[in-house]
C-alpha cells in the first residue's frame, strides 16, 4: 500500500506596508467615527499601500514568501511550486505568482494565481495539498497577497473603512506522518449570491460593491457550516482543535461563528483591530502572530475558515 501524503505547514512569512490608517483618518473626509468603526467592525487601523506609488501585490507576496522560506531554511531552488491567492493582481498576466516566483528565483517552480476573493488562502492551500497528496511536488509556496487600497470608493463609507493591504504566506512541505498536514478540507462556492460583493473588471466604476448586511448574513451561515463539515469529514469534533483562525473580516462575525461553533475565547484568534480585512493575507497574517508567541507547536490543531466574494466558502484543518 503506498503512504499517505499531506502537505504541512512548516513556517509561515508576512509583510505589510508601512503606512498606517486609523479609524482618525476616515473622519478627516468621511460622514464616520472611530467609534462606530470599532463597534460594528472591530477594526481600529489598517495599513495602506502609498496612494502615489503604490507596492505591488506581488512586491508584499515576495516579502512575505521570503520570510517564510527563511524560516523554513528553504532554498528559492527547493521550491516545486507557488500558488498566490488575490484578487488584486499586478496585472492579468504575467499572474502574481509567476513574478513571485522570478524575484525570489524559485526557477523549477510552476507558478499560478488562485481568484476566490477573501477564501483564496483555504483555496491555494487546498489546491497545493492536492499537488502534494498526488506526490509529484514536494515543497510549495501558499501566498494571500493583497493590495485592496487600489480598488476602494474612497467615498463609500460602509466599504473603505473595512480593508487593508498586505501578504502572508506559508511554506508547505510534503508529510508521511500519519495526522499531520492537512488532515481535511471543504470548498463550496455559490454564484448565485455572486452580486452582493463584486469587484467589476472592466467598466467605468472599477471599485467594490458590497451588500454589507447580506454578505455578513451570509458569511456567518456558510463559516459556521463549512466548519462543522471539514470536522465532521476528519471525523473529529470541534473540541478536538486547539485554535480556529477565521478569515478577519469583522470582529462580530467572528464572534458569531465561535458562538455558533461553541467554541471559547481563548481558542479562536482575531488580530483585525490592527489589520483590517486583508482578503486572502488575513488568515496567514493570523498563523505568523500565534506562531511568533510560541503557540504553535507540534501537533497543535489549527482550523482555517474563510468566506468571499464569489461567493466562496473554504475550511482546512492542519496539523502542525
Ligand atoms: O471579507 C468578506 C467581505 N466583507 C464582509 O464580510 C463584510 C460584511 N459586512 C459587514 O462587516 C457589515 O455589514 C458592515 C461593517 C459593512 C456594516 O455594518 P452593519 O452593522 O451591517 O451596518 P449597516 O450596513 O446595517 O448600516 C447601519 C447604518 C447605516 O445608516 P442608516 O441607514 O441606518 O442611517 C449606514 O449608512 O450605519 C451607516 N454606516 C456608517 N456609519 C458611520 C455604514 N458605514 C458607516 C460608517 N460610519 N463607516
Amino acid at each position: 500500500m503506498s503512504e499517505t501524503r499531506n502537505a504541512r505547514i512548516i513556517s509561515v512569512g508576512t509583510s505589510v506596508p508601512e503606512t498606517v490608517m486609523t479609524n482618525s483618518d476616515f473622519e478627516r473626509f468621511l460622514d464616520t467615527t472611530d467609534e462606530w468603526i470599532v463597534s460594528r467592525t472591530g477594526i481600529k487601523q489598517r495599513h495602506i499601500v502609498a496612494k502615489e506609488t503604490p507596492t505591488p501585490a506581488s512586491h508584499l507576496g515576495m516579502e512575505a514568501a521570503g520570510i517564510a522560506l527563511k524560516r523554513a531554511a528553504c532554498q528559492p531552488s527547493e521550491i516545486d511550486g507557488i500558488i498566490c491567492a488575490t484578487f488584486t493582481p499586478d496585472f492579468f498576466f504575467p499572474s502574481t505568482a509567476c513574478r513571485i516566483q522570478a524575484a525570489l528565483g524559485c526557477r523549477k517552480a510552476f507558478a499560478f494565481d488562485v481568484s476566490a476573493a477573501c477564501a483564496g488562502f483555504t483555496y491555494a492551500l487546498t489546491i497545493a495539498n492536492s499537488f502534494v497528496a498526488a506526490g509529484r511536488y514536494n515543497r510549495i509556496l501558499v501566498i494571500g497577497a493583497e493590495v485592496i487600497s487600489k480598488t476602494l470608493d474612497w467615498t463609500d463609507r460602509s466599504t473603505c473603512i473595512l480593508f487593508g493591504d498586505g501578504a502572508g504566506a506559508v511554506v508547505v512541505e510534503a508529510s508521511t506522518t500519519p495526522g499531520r498536514g492537512v488532515i481535511s478540507s471543504y470548498l463550496q462556492s455559490d454564484g448565485t449570491l455572486g452580486d452582493i460583493l463584486v469587484l467589476p473588471a472592466w467598466g467605468e466604476k472599477r471599485t467594490m460593491r458590497m451588500k454589507g448586511n447580506e454578505v455578513f448574513k451570509h458569511a456567518v451561515r456558510l463559516m459556521t457550516d463549512a466548519s462543522e463539515k471539514v470536522m465532521a469529514a476528519a471525523g473529529l469534533t470541534l473540541d478536538d482543535i486547539d485554535y480556529f483562525i477565521p478569515h478577519q473580516a469583522n470582529s462580530r462575525i467572528i464572534s458569531a461563528v465561535a458562538e455558533q461553533l461553541h467554541l471559547p475565547a481563548g481558542k479562536v484568534v482575531c488580530n483585525l483591530e490592527r489589520f483590517g480585512n486583508t482578503s486572502s493575507a488575513s488568515i496567514p497574517l493570523a498563523l505568523d502572530e500565534i506562531w511568533a508567541a510560541g503557540r504553535i507547536t507540534d501537533g497543535i490543531r489549527v482550523l482555517f475558515t474563510a468566506l468571499g466574494g464569489g461567493l466562496t466558502v473554504g475550511s482546512v484543518l492542519v496539523c502542525f
